[in-house]
């Protein structure tokens, strides 16, 4: 009898104890404490950077915006985009055709970071011809998954899409308009520096979303700190707390990036200026000195580069876009999260109408959805014969 006491009261002090620390863990930090995430100060240790071989032929003399691309040989003919080309200037960028050593065009250093290598890339070689109608990044594929049409092309996405409209509120915007798959809604995915994150990513190491979204606080430290923060916290006290500002850098357990999904957007060109070439040079470095085939082993041990899974570096940065560009009231001060996840997902509906002029859409019940526009495909997936029934 006396055992059995003993031991539910072991029991009861376990389980205070566990349930203690778990509020602990979870309580909620300064929320109002602005984010020090205005300038990209990662410092890579690489003595050589890329050459400018990422410059978009035209650029400069074009009244048009810049029309992206990122694709790699298995997105298929790339044929699609010739009918954009009185819209657009093109900017095709293949991350993984064979490497020319003559050519000084379109392209990339490394086939790393999905999207991200293009984007960056286009950016650093091109920073001085962005058009004044500004640019629009997206993937190479027709036909995606992702692709906020009822077909899932791209094709009409891009010949609809109002780019001026687009950047009049904000000077930038996610292509993307429906908020399934999207970090949009409180109730999409927990907060990337919960516990509850962290034992995912622990639980299921294969999924991607759960790793990267761990894996983004330390990311985002390194990337706006630069001095080896990640692992800091509200590091203002040190030496260079005078050139960062007020601020921290680190996501606290309960801060939540919400941001549309899937790297697709369009930039005004105040908004690309309103970061020096410098420091996209730095965004991809961190990715460049993050990857296996860098050769440089000391660096990419080190926490403070890109994970090496690119698709874990691909999926952080594809959170960062909208910090990037979006213009902020008082950004200099620091990022308002609370603001920032605001602005960072707008209603669906009035995101149809000001993109794609699909305007008094019925059945938008939800902030996020309107009935008869875009449906989550099964998986995440087309079918495999998607683009040569819809060609
Ligand atoms: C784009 O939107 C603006 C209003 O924001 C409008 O004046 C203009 O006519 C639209 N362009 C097209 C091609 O629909």
């Amino acid at each position: 009898m006396r055992r059995r006491t003993q031991r539910s009261l072991t029991n009861i002090v376990l389980f205070g104890t566990v349930l203690f620390l778990i509020i602990y863990l979870n309580r909620p930090q300064s929320k109002n404490t602005p984010f020090a995430w205005t300038t990209i100060r990662y410092k890579t240790t690489s003595t050589t950077l890329p050459q400018p071989r990422g410059i978009c032929p035209g650029l400069a003399d074009s009244s048009k915006p810049a029309l992206v691309v990122a694709r790699v040989a298995a997105d298929g003919d790339s044929e699609w985009l010739d009918s954009l080309a009185h819209l657009y200037h093109l900017c095709v960028y293949t991350a993984d055709a064979p490497v020319d050593t003559y050519a000084t065009h379109l392209q990339v250093p490394a086939n790393r970071g999905h999207e991200a290598m293009a984007y960056l890339t286009f950016l650093i070689d091109n920073y001085a011809d962005i058009p004044a109608a500004g640019a629009v990044f997206v993937h190479g594929a027709r036909w995606a998954w992702h692709n906020d049409e009822i077909d899932y092309d791209n094709a009409v996405l891009l010949a609809a899409l109002n780019v001026s409209a687009a950047l009049a509120p904000l000077g930038y915007h996610n292509l993307r308009c429906d908020w399934s798959a999207s970090m949009c809604s409180p109730s999409s995915a927990p907060a990337q520096g919960s516990l509850e994150t962290s034992v995912n990513a622990m639980l299921e190491p294969w999924d991607a979303r759960a790793v990267s979204d761990a894996a983004l606080p330390a990311a985002f430290a390194a990337l706006f700190g630069g001095d080896g923060s990640a692992t800091g916290m509200n590091s203002v006290a040190d030496g260079s707390a005078s050139s960062r500002g007020a601020g921290r850098v680190l996501l606290g357990r309960t801060d939540a990036v919400r941001a549309q999904c899937c790297a697709q957007f369009v930039v005004a060109r105040d908004r690309v200026w309103q970061r020096s070439r410098e420091e996209y040079v730095a965004l991809r470095q961190w990715l460049l000195d993050g990857s296996s085939d860098s050769g440089n082993i000391k660096h990419s041990q080190s926490g403070n580069v890109a994970p090496r899974d690119d698709r874990v570096a691909g999926r952080i940065l594809s959170y960062l876009w909208h910090i990037l560009f979006i213009k902020q009231d008082g950004v200099y001060s620091g990022v308002d999260l609370e603001q920032l996840n605001i602005l960072a997902c707008p209603r669906a509906d009035e995101c149809y109408c000001r993109l794609y002029g699909r305007c008094d859409l019925q059945g938008c019940r939800t902030p996020g959805h309107c009935y008869g526009q875009y449906l989550l495909p099964p998986d995440f997936r087309l079918p495999p014969d998607w683009a040569a029934t819809h060609s």
